[in-house]
């Protein structure tokens, strides 16, 4: 009998090794477990799954979608890992290999980076299902209007709550609520300041520090005020631990622009003091009676007064923390690094099949700077 002969006598053989093979495998994913062995017992355990699992974890692997980070912020470079090792976030695929343009379902361009002749933008055309992201965490008040950016981007990835994705330190849910224990305090306020640059408005918070500061003792840290001594990222926490009260000033004050300076405290044990959008704005994203507002006072010397009052007096302190009950604050990467806000981008690009175009950027960022200042 000729080798053909017999493969040709075979093959029917083969056919049913591999029918039966994958009834089996269907069965087993189906049923996992039960009445296999009724269908085709002699093949039992030979059935090539590794194979089958090897193949559909490369399609799986490929079908998640692609963010292509083309500029990003300056010193941050996100790991593969990343997003899913500090948030959680395993939708996308993270890139920074150009050559991936032309299948890339999203493009992310860090407003700072984008070069005020706009020669640093992708040159080739878009792909028609391609959405280019915007990207910004500044303020209005530091954000520069650059020319010929309308039309040009389909997401918008700042602080701002209405816009497409949000940017945000928020608070989660407790489940099973622990007992708080308030850390050891030698201090009573403390302000990290890093930045002093006058343009970007920080005179408000530094007139403020400054009438504060004749009434009640201030640890300051950071380069912001001549003489601080400076911290550093391990010293963070547990600085901000050591004290009564943090003074969360924002550089500038604008609509939902309330960051990583309110979740230090929040996340170490410690009392805010905030000075930013409105009252009303704090609250839509933490307990009304989780942090002291300035604006609750006629002047420094009468916030001054209560943080006093408060030190002498623990159960009204204490109130201060029974928001712990139900909510939790989660740390910030240090350097505040604005890693989070790229691992969502990369989440909502996953989930995201609408059509969307920006038409007028700075229209809606700049509309409610006045309107906005706190003074
Ligand atoms: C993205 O925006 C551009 C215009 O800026 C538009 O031509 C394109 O169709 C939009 N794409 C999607 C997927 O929304």
């Amino acid at each position: 009998m000729s080798s053909t002969a017999r493969f040709g006598r075979k093959v029917p053989f083969y056919i049913l090794f591999v029918t039966c093979g994958l009834i089996h495998l269907l069965l087993f994913l189906k049923t996992i477990g039960n009445h296999q062995s009724t269908v085709c017992p002699a093949y039992v355990g030979k059935v090539p799954t590794v194979k089958e699992t090897h193949i559909s974890s490369v399609i799986q692997k490929s079908e998640k979608p692609i963010l292509l980070i083309w500029l990003w912020p300056q010193h941050v470079k996100l790991f593969e890992k990343d997003c899913m090792t500090y948030f959680n976030i395993d939708s996308c695929v993270l890139t920074y290999d150009r050559s991936l343009y032309n299948v890339a379902d999203g493009v992310l361009f860090f407003h700072k980076s984008i070069a005020w002749d706009l020669s640093n933008l992708p040159k080739d055309p878009r792909p028609a299902f391609q959405k280019w992201v915007w990207f910004n965490i500044e303020s209005p008040t530091n954000t520069a209007r650059k020319a010929g950016l309308e039309n040009l981007f389909n997401l918008t990835l700042t602080y701002r709550r209405d816009l497409d994705i949000s940017a945000r330190h928020e608070l989660s849910i407790v489940k099973s609520p622990e007992q708080f224990v308030c850390p050891q305090k030698n201090k009573i306020v403390c302000w990290i300041a890093s930045n002093s640059i006058r343009i970007s408005g920080t005179t408000v918070r530094l007139n403020y520090y400054n009438e504060l500061r004749k009434h009640i003792d201030v640890n300051v840290y950071g380069r912001a005020v001549s003489g601080a001594s400076s911290l550093s990222d391990e010293d963070y926490y547990s600085t901000i631990a050591s004290c009564k009260f943090y003074l969360a000033f924002e550089n500038s004050m604008h609509i939902d622009y309330i960051t990583e300076k309110l979740n230090g405290p929040m996340v170490a044990g410690t009392v805010p003091i905030v000075l930013g959008p409105s009252r009303e704005n704090y609250e839509q994203f933490i307990p009304a009676d989780s942090f002291i507002h300035v604006d609750d006072f006629s002047d420094p010397k009468a916030l001054a007064e209560y943080l006093l009052q408060l030190t002498q007096n623990k159960d009204m302190y204490m109130r201060y923390f029974a928001w712990r009950q139900y909510f939790k604050a989660t740390p910030h990467l240090l350097p505040p690094w604005p890693k989070q806000p790229i691992c969502a981008a990369c989440d909502h690009i996953a989930k995201d099949n609408t059509f969307n175009v920006v038409h007028d950027l700075f229209w809606w960022f700049h509309k409610n700077v006045k309107g906005n200042q706190l003074k």
